[in-house]
């Protein structure tokens, strides 16, 4: 059985956070942050306000702006997140108990800044296997509740957000071949450890903070993801003029401009959120096909490239038909 994505919204936390706010408590300026991140404002949720609930308002979204969709049906829901409210329950069952969706079932995933592709995927497969028709796929987080607002290099990247999609069989294939793969050697380049405090025979530390090598972070992700988007490309029998758009994990618009440099693909039909929202991690791909789709730039039929990367280190990209 084929899949699609039947509709796809997402939602940010009122809480504007301008690169001003940065000047105030570390020594940074909004010159710095524009210039090395592209990244304008960025969105923090209020107190109380968890990872669940952005995800419900996502959803609320998605109902209000596609008035043929309903929840009715829908037999699973994966969470993709790093920054979920606790362990245990699930995101997604917190998502259930709120919507109310009676018999679907729930789990959260996490593969950071590439969770939302990997939910993408899973749920293509289990389409295909003909187990379950009807899944709802997160990529939500938290992100400033686990950011160290002392280091300069990290706190001035992170937002908040959270994306949704619908994803139900089709008649003709619209989530096309995918790609995952992942480099455990870097795991210690980028982390965040509530517990153990060692990674790979390394010591890291175990203050529930994001901590990162940004710049080794930087160079595996231009050269991993500009790699992945011609791997895709091939294993779909496609070619960048095939493609309408791209949208890479908006973690810093240099890594953008980087990759679309290296594969030779003109900015304009770059797709981010960077700029408006931050790095969102796992809800920064839906967050920017979000802001497109408002604009009125995707149009029913476009191919678009989708690409995640991040701690692990990981990735994975799917090409989709909207
Ligand atoms: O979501 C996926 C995972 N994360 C990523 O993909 C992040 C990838 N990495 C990056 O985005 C970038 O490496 C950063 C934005 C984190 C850093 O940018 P950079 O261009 O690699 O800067 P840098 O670390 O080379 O630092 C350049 C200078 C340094 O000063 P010196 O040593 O040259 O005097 C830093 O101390 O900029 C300084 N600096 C800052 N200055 C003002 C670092 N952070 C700041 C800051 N404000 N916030």
């Amino acid at each position: 059985m084929n899949s699609q994505i039947t509709a796809i919204a997402a939602y940010a936390p009122e809480k504007r956070i301008d690169n001003t706010y940065f000047e105030k408590i570390i020594e940074t300026s909004d010159e710095w942050i524009v210039s090395r991140t592209g990244i304008k404002e960025r969105r923090f949720a209020a107190e109380g306000e968890s990872t669940s609930a952005i995800c419900v308002k996502a959803t609320e979204k998605l109902l209000n702006e596609n008035p043929g969709v309903d929840l009715e049906g829908v037999d699973f829901i994966i969470v993709a997140t790093t920054t979920a409210d606790q362990v245990m329950p699930s995101m997604a069952s917190q998502v259930q108990n709120t919507l109310q969706i009676p018999n679907a079932g729930c789990i959260d995933i996490m593969a950071a800044c590439a969770g939302f592709i990997y939910g993408l995927i899973l749920a293509k497969g289990m389409v295909a296997a003909g187990t379950h028709k009807k899944i709802l796929v997160y990529g939500a987080e938290c992100l400033s509740r686990f950011t160290d607002m002392t280091d300069r290099t990290s706190c001035i990247l992170f937002g908040d957000g959270a994306g949704v999609a619908l994803v139900e069989p089709s008649e003709t294939p619209k989530i096309l071949q995918t790609i995952t793969g992942t480099d455990g050697s870097y795991g210690k380049d980028l982390y965040l450890s509530q517990t153990a405090t060692v990674v790979n025979g390394e010591e890291i530390k175990r203050d529930g903070k994001i901590h990162q090598n940004g710049k080794v972070v930087f160079k595996w992700a231009v050269r991993t993801i500009a790699q992945n988007a011609g791997e895709l490309l091939r294993k779909n029998n496609m070619t960048l003029d095939d493609l309408d758009w791209i949208i890479l994990h908006s973690a810093n618009l240099r890594i953008i401009e980087a990759v679309a440099n290296e594969i030779g693909y003109p900015m304009e039909k770059m797709l981010t959120s960077i700029a408006q929202f931050g790095n969102t991690s796992s809800a920064s791909i839906p967050l920017a096909w979000d802001l497109a789709r408002q604009a009125g730039k995707i149009k029913k039929g476009n191919k678009m490239l989708l690409l995640g990367f991040g701690g692990g280190l990981t990735y994975a990209g799917a090409i989709v038909v909207v």
